[in-house]
């Protein structure tokens, strides 16, 4: 039985993944099709790029694969056991059985309202901000958007400060990690000076997660996640998601998770909810400036069924052109762009032997835009996603989310806050590209970047759905602070 083909260059010499990585898969796949291997720092590595052979190893013989590999040994360090690196087994399975309650749909609608709040929080912001036509590096509007977004819902609102030392201690640490692809180096027990940073880094993050643990442990906090505003995400009202984690119940064994692992599972949460939205959210505006046809198909449906006021949780359902953007946008630059298992024992796929072993390498961003299952698929075309266009297709081509066991815990979670985040921004502004840009690359890091960032034009939209829009509710609009940057965010933890 035949294994997969190894990549050879014309000359027979083999290319180097790491100089270009989305180019080398590219060529491969156009080349080679569903199958073929690679050297990664002299290790062979299996690529799969037909979506029924993916599904085998993610889903139908996932008992023949686990995750310890290369990419997630990498992180360990960063992300200890957690739900993203956990090799896999028993432990794992006990964590996501007693925390995937906590991500139900029922549970995500609750943090709908403070996701819609701290986005028009943002924009109000934005109104001291920018001036209209102002260029906005929206890169870094959304990180620190989805930084306080995913900080509302599990620990409340009051962690400004050190979801802000937080996200710098993040940023160093992906930046450290993210170059491994480009610029292999050694075991991170070798204390070069990038690694002694970098371990300084991890504290900065571990010391800043104890911090929101101790906060949202206190009697009175942990009191008020049993009141009525449990789980809204309002500020000093209870902590939602952090306490479903900390009171989750084994329903196996009786038992709940030790400090150690919470900490670690809260980590591997926002570390898993931070990047990948805030690259979507980029990338979806980007488009946006890019295709005016379709900016304005979404302002026409935003402004018919919210009619001025804050997109919440029913509207998700009202608004399907805007949920298919969404879905879009994860197709073209699915952020979790890479991901990878190793063959615990012999397989075979399509034909091919899959030696024990082995190490599987599957990536969205090439199977999203194999012409075999996508029509036109460099064109950013939000109706494929309709009913009709979507029957036909192979449903496993499409797995922004992953697929089987290991399917993203936050899926929901993501999809609802992004849909929200495009609603409530398109709602009030719009985006045009500065003169001269050069067009936005993606950047294959640790999650897939809009080269560069994304800086754009920024300009309210005129009529009505150009004021800000009435707060929701009655918290006291404490969503709607005025803010006026990130140095001068009063909302603080420490
Ligand atoms: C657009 C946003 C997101 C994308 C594209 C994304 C993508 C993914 C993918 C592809 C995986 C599976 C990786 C694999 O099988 O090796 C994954 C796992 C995971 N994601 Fe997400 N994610 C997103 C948002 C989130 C959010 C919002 C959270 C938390 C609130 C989250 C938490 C996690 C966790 C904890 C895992 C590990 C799950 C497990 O192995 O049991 N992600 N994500």
């Amino acid at each position: 039985m035949p294994v997969a083909r190894p990549v050879k260059g014309p000359d027979g010499s083999r290319p180097r993944f790491s100089s270009d990585q989305i180019g080398f898969l590219e060529r491969a796949a156009a080349e080679y099709g569903d199958i073929f291997r690679f050297r990664l720092f002299g290790m062979p590595v299996i690529v799969l790029n037909n979506p029924d052979h993916i599904h085998q190893v993610l889903v139908g013989n996932r008992h023949k694969y686990d995750k310890e590999v290369l990419l997630y040994k990498l992180v360990r360090p960063v992300l200890r056991n957690g739900l993203i690196t956990n090799p896999g087994g028993e432990l794992y399975m006990r964590q996501r059985r007693m925390m995937q309650p906590a991500f139900r749909p029922a549970v995500v609608a609750r943090f709908a309202d403070g996701m819609t709040d701290e986005t028009n929080s943002m924009l109000d912001r934005w109104r001291d901000r920018y001036r209209p036509g102002q260029v906005a590096d929206l890169s870094a509007e959304f990180s620190e958007l989805t930084l306080h977004i995913v900080t509302r819902t599990l620990f409340s609102a009051q962690v400004g400060e050190t979801a802000r030392r937080f996200a710098e201690a993040f940023t160093e640490t992906n930046d450290i990690l993210g170059r491994f692809f480009r610029f292999p180096f050694p075991p991170l027990s070798v204390p070069t000076p990038a690694h002694r940073r970098l371990r300084r880094a991890i504290r900065r993050m571990d010391d800043c997660v104890s911090a929101f643990i101790e906060r949202s442990s206190t009697p009175a906090n942990a009191a008020d996640s049993a009141g009525p505003d449990a789980g809204t995400g309002k500020p000093g009202h209870g902590i939602d998601l952090l306490h479903l984690l900390m009171n989750a119940v084994d329903e196996e064994d009786g038992g709940g998770m030790d400090f150690e692992q919470l900490h670690h599972e809260v980590l591997n949460i926002v570390v898993g909810a931070y990047e990948t939205t805030t690259n979507a959210m980029a990338w979806a505006f980007q488009v946006l400036a890019e295709r005016p046809d379709i900016e304005a198909r979404l302002h026409e449906e935003i402004d018919t069924v919210l009619d001025g006021r804050p997109p919440g949780m029913d509207d998700l359902r009202r608004t399907p052109y805007a949920r298919r953007v969404v879905e879009e946008t994860l197709r073209m630059y699915s952020p979790a762009w890479q991901f990878m298992r190793r063959a615990r024992e012999e397989d075979v796929l399509g034909g091919h032997r899959i030696p024990a072993g082995s190490n599987i390498y599957i990536n969205s961003y090439i199977l999203h835009r194999r012409p075999e299952y996508w029509e036109d698929p460099d064109v950013f075309d939000p109706d494929r996603f309709t009913p009709e266009r979507s029957k036909d297709r192979n449903r496993h081509a499409y797995m922004p989310f992953g697929a089987g066991e290991r399917i993203c815990i936050g899926q929901h979670f993501a999809l609802v806050e992004l849909q929200l985040v495009l609603l409530a921004i398109a709602q009030r502004h719009r985006f045009t590209l500065p003169p001269g840009q050069p067009p936005v690359r993606p950047q294959p890091l640790t999650t897939l970047h809009p080269g560069g960032g994304v800086h754009l034009e920024v300009r309210p939209r005129s009529g009505a759905a150009g004021g800000t829009p009435p707060a929701h509710d009655g918290d006291g609009g404490e969503g709607q602070d005025g803010r006026p940057g990130p140095a001068a965010d009063p909302r603080s933890a420490s």
